[in-house]
């Protein structure tokens, strides 16, 4: 079978954060049924390391570990809440609750970013690589003509400018690298499934093999913005 992935060397290493999600295991599948790739690293709350956001420290423990398995050519951070225990996303300012935000913010943001502290000097330097950073295009701010979300739409606005302002950083310590904010469409999850017609939701295996032809066509001078399943760049 041909490697979904040709512009990473062969034997190229992976990692995928939040792989016990709908589009994580969507990531770690087709990368682990990728002959090109040599070993992938699946890491979750439920993990050995694990990753969990509420325990910031379980990141860099979490990295100390991956460091043990040499360069690695491909970062999947696939973690992300629009609902949880803290709350529904928010329709009206009247519905803001402060732990609903920072609950937000701590997973779609702060997490993903600490993943990025931690896991990017794991990257190889003398070969190419890419970071793919699961975001939304609620969170794009020109885009935003709905309104609502307030939580999530803001925590993904943040994740997107610490995307590209790490990117501007990789670029000056790894110049071969790829970092980008992805868009997956709406896709069935449990992040999607209390929300809009599930016949308008695709597969996460569809929507994975569509992200992966999206990042393998990045050059390094596309780091650092934010690209749709289908291959066009969205505005901030
Ligand atoms: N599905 C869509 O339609 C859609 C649309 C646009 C963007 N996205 C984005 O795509 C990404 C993946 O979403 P999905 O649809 O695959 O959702 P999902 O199936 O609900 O997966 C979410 C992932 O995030 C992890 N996570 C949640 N809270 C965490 C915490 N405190 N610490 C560590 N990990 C935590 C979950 O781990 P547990 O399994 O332990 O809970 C799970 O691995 C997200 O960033 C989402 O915003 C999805």
């Amino acid at each position: 079978m041909s490697t979904p992935l040709p512009s990473l060397p062969p034997g190229f290493r992976a990692i995928v954060v939040g792989a016990s999600g709908a589009l994580g295991a969507a990531f770690t599948e087709a990368l682990r049924s990728d002959r090109h790739c040599a070993h992938v690293l699946a890491l979750s709350r439920q993990s050995t390391p694990g990753v969990d956001f509420n325990d910031m420290d379980s990141v860099a423990r979490a990295a100390e570990t991956a460091r043990q398995h040499g360069p690695c050519h491909l970062l999947v951070v696939a973690t992300g809440m629009l609902h949880g225990a803290s709350g529904l996303p928010e329709k009206r300012l009247t519905q803001l609750d402060p732990a609903h935000m920072q609950a937000s913010f701590n997973v779609n943001a702060i997490g993903p970013a600490m993943v990025l502290a931690h896991f990017t000097p794991l990257l190889a330097r003398q070969e190419r690589s890419l970071v793919a950073v699961l975001s939304a295009k609620v969170g794009s701010i020109s885009d935003n003509r709905l309104g609502g979300w307030y939580s999530y739409r803001a925590a993904k606005a943040a994740l997107n400018m610490l995307v590209k302002t790490a990117a501007i950083e990789l670029g000056r310590s790894h110049p071969q690298a790829v970092l980008a904010a992805l868009h997956p469409g709406t896709v069935a999850s449990p992040l999607s499934e209390p929300f809009g017609d599930a016949r308008t939701k695709r597969a996460p295996t569809q929507a994975v093999a569509a992200l992966l032809h999206v990042l393998d066509g990045l050059r390094p001078e596309h780091s650092g913005q934010l690209w749709s399943h289908d291959g066009q760049p969205l505005p901030w």
